[in-house]
């Protein structure tokens, strides 16, 4: 089975995504404040080989090449973040002029190479000046954000008309709060669900600020959701399976989609009297969307753990609050580099789950992508597994269409190399490699492949991809 473009209806958007911290380095430039990456890239320990946003990949001052290359690979679009501490430095005041114009300069090379801009509008890096209040544990935070989102629609709103309020808030809490893997590293227990509450209400204000200033604009929120099956039908691993499917999933689904949290897992959680008595909130955070973005990696395989037994490792490393309930299964299907078991067809569960709860909301998938330990050869990678994991992950998105879901684009994970949070620059998950010490860029396999199916420049036509086999999992 080979993906074809023209198996996918013209307007399907192609794209590729990234974020503000993990490719802009020059993080003291032009007046950006630091960050809660930053402070915790200065952590002992926190962050593999002690690395930190510097220089990444250079991407503030190199991004007219980034965005040609783009172009020669033939996407049609392009989800950046935009960093708050670059447009208010300390998280409130006026706009910082000189880090909106590089997002306008930006958001104008895109719609010259004819490549659409969608905009991000929180991909993690909160203004330290915030957590020394308290973060996303305090409710003020939330009514920054939705100021903060205001200032930027009305910076960009005449070159950008695509925005995502939040990426994966699940991450934001549950990892930042919570397990404390993820910035600002702390470890609050169950309240990290009172910090997602407050991410939720920023991405509420947010909608409401991006509407009041752009009418017109097309407005979502990007969830990464997990397809989450049980190991066997024992009442225990099925409810092992709600508990993870509820705090992956539901959680943030069901507020955003439906107007309310679920009550199961608030109970499992103990927080079911604090989201009482803000219970109000629910109408700001289930304001009327234009999409849903869904991040979709890999899936979970869940037992119920032995009595007594140590379950470390929540789906991304320590345990976070619940996730130490629940134990993940290795069914033996191949993984990636990142130790995330690859089920294609697990986006088309996600899709689903998302479409059952909203017939009408149209979805893209905002995020998907693998690393691989990539060596440059005589000028080249050869990297496919992550090709394949691409096409298979592209032909998922053929096969959601054929079921009649709403799916209307697709962004690969990622543009290129970059910084990956916790892991630093030890994980790749780029069509383009980046070379750290010379800011090279070279095109991987991968990439080649995607430029010959989006029929880009790049199209690598000497070596044509290799047909996949029909069955894409061995387990
Ligand atoms: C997602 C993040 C993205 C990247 C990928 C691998 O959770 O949104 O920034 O790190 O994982």
């Amino acid at each position: 089975m080979t993906a074809h473009r023209s198996h996918f209806p013209p307007e399907f958007v192609w794209g590729t995504a990234t974020a503000s911290f993990q490719i802009e380095g020059a993080t003291d430039a032009d007046g950006r404040g630091p960050s809660i990456w930053d402070a915790f890239a200065r952590v002992p320990g926190a962050i593999a080989d002690g690395a930190t946003g510097e220089p990444a990949d250079d991407h503030y001052r190199r991004f007219r090449d980034d965005v040609a290359l783009m172009a020669d690979l033939g996407v049609t679009a392009y989800r950046f973040s935009v960093a708050w501490p670059r447009i208010q430095p300390d998280g409130t005041g006026p706009t910082n002029a000189a880090g909106m114009a590089f997002y306008r300069e930006l958001s104008e090379t895109l719609l010259a190479h004819g490549i659409t801009p969608w905009a991000t509008l929180y991909h993690w890096d909160l203004p330290q000046s915030l957590e020394d209040r308290d973060g996303w544990l305090e409710r003020d935070t939330a009514q920054r954000f939705g100021e903060y989102a205001g200032l930027v629609a009305d910076g960009l709103g005449d070159v950008v008309d695509h925005w995502i309020t939040l990426n994966e808030p699940w991450c934001s809490s549950f990892l930042g709060y919570g397990s404390g893997v993820h910035a600002p590293g702390r470890q609050v227990g169950a309240r990290s669900a009172q910090a997602a509450h407050h991410l939720l209400l920023g991405h509420g204000l947010g909608v409401q600020a991006l509407r009041a200033a752009r009418p017109r604009a097309t407005v979502g929120l990007t969830l990464n959701l997990y397809s989450v099956q049980p190991a066997s039908q024992s009442p225990a691993d099925l409810d092992a399976a709600r508990r993870i499917d509820g705090l992956s999933n539901r959680f943030f689904l069901e507020p955003v989609l439906t107007g309310a949290y679920p009550q199961d897992v608030l109970a499992d959680l103990g927080q079911t009297r604090w989201f009482e008595e803000v219970s109000a909130d629910t109408a700001v955070i289930a304001a009327p969307l234009d999409f849903l973005g869904i991040n979709y990696y890999s899936r979970h395989v869940v037992a119920d753990p032995p009595l007594g037994a140590t379950v470390l490792g929540g789906p991304a490393g320590p345990a976070y609050p619940g996730s130490e309930t629940v134990q993940m299964v290795d069914t033996g299907a191949p993984r990636t580099f990142m130790g995330w078991p690859i089920h294609p067809e697990g986006m088309v569960d996600v899709l689903q789950m998302a479409h059952a709860l909203r017939p009408d909301l149209p979805l893209y998938i905002t995020e998907n992508g693998s690393a691989y330990p990539d060596v440059v050869v005589d000028g080249a990678v050869e990297d496919e597994d992550r090709r394949r994991y691409l096409e298979q992950h592209v032909l998922a998105c053929s096969a959601a269409l054929q079921q009649g879901l709403p799916l209307r684009g697709y962004f690969a994970w990622s543009l290129m190399d970059n910084f990956e949070w916790a892991w630093g620059y030890s994980r790749r998950f780029g069509l383009v490699h980046v070379d750290y010490d010379t800011q090279q860029r070279t095109v991987k396999r991968s990439g080649r492949w995607f430029a010959s199916f989006l029929g880009g420049s790049l199209a690598d036509a000497a070596s044509p991809a290799t047909p996949l086999a029909p069955t894409t999992e061995q387990e």
